[in-house]
């Protein structure tokens, strides 16, 4: 079993994408400021979509350019296509993490693209990039990969296709991503067994939605068969706007906690990610679904009852 894993903080992006309030520029740098000294491998800052598909992200360049950059953490950005691209270059992101899904339904409501129509376009973006900022590193994330609110089940071939294309578009990692929690720890484990058998290649992620309560058992399962890398949010927030029914991804405070009490390193300072939670509510007007903020760690301790002594 590994005994390090890699955390890549997406509250910013995925968070925000679906908070009905605009939280100011300047709250957002401070977030993710906060985050950058936790100890998180990676943040997904923002994203360079359309204003109208996404409003509460419509300030994406001013939020890359007002962050103090940590050594050691990856700055990555959402981009969906050509103009996005543009926009990312102007930002210097890191990494860029395009999107496609990998169900007809959930493509053409998400993006307007099938996934083949993704694949064609992202290949001119990646060619476009690299002939200007060569180190550029790219993801890409496959929404639906464990089925989709629209269509159900999709076949674990047209994953895995999906993937060997993106693998012949020399992108640096891949992200599987269960975009309505949809998942579970059986088909988590069969997945990425066979992707990272394939396709060692590739840098592969986890994104899991917590939707049904398997976010820490499917997470648990991929670590099972070698997944080091988990996309998570703070807070647990999250979720697709163009997903029915999509809610918070796996809580980063949680996955950190679940991780270190088995003896796994994460990288990460779990006080220090507690106290960036705990600003989230003041923050966002909500609580959060985060369990740990609520309980303490496990290692908390209750004065004893006297009726126990
Ligand atoms: N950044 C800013 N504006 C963009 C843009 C981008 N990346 N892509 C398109 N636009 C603008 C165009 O300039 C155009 O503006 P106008 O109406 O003022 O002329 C408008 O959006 C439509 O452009 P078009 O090329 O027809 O794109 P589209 O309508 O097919 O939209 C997407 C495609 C991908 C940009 C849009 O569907 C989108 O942003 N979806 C959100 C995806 C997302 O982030 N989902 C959640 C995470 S998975
Ligand atoms: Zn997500």
């Amino acid at each position: 079993m590994n005994e390090r894993i890699y955390i890549n903080e997406v509250a910013p992006r995925d968070g925000l994408q679906i908070e009905p309030v605009f939280v100011p520029t300047t709250e957002k740098v401070a977030l993710i400021d906060a985050i950058s000294a936790t100890g998180v491998a990676a943040i997904e800052t923002t994203s360079f979509t359309s204003s109208k598909a996404i409003p509460s992200l419509a300030d994406a360049s001013d939020v890359l350019a007002g962050i103090h950059r940590h050594k050691g953490v990856r700055y990555v950005a959402l981009v969906p296509n050509q103009r996005g691209a543009e926009r990312a270059l102007e930002s210097g992101a890191d990494e860029y993490n395009l999107v496609l899904s990998a169900s007809d339904s959930h493509g053409l409501a998400n993006l307007r693209m099938t996934p083949w129509q993704s694949l064609e376009r992202l290949e001119g973006v990646i060619a476009h990039v690299r002939a200007r900022a060569p180190a550029t590193i790219f993801n890409a994330s496959i929404s639906t990969a464990f089925g989709c609110p629209f269509e159900g089940p999709v076949a674990e071939a047209k994953i895995l296709g999906i993937v060997e294309r993106l693998g012949g578009l020399g992108v640096d990692g891949i992200s599987l991503c269960d975009t309505t929690g949809m998942a579970n720890p059986s088909q988590v484990s069969n997945l990425c067994k066979h992707v990272l058998t394939h396709h060692s290649e590739l840098r592969l992620t986890l994104h899991l939605h917590n939707t049904r309560g398997m976010g820490l058992a499917n997470a648990l399962a991929g670590w099972q068969v070698g997944v080091v890398h988990f996309d998570a949010a703070l807070g647990g927030l999250g979720g697709c706007p163009f997903a029915p029914g999509a809610s918070g991804n796996v809580c980063t405070e949680d996955l950190v906690h679940m991780f270190e009490e088995m003896g796994v390193d994460t990288g990460v300072d779990l006080e220090a990610l507690i106290k960036v939670a705990q600003t989230l509510p003041t923050l966002l007007g909500h609580e959060m679904p985060g369990q740990v903020v609520k309980a303490g760690r496990a290692n908390r301790r209750y004065p004893t009852p006297k009726s126990a002594v």
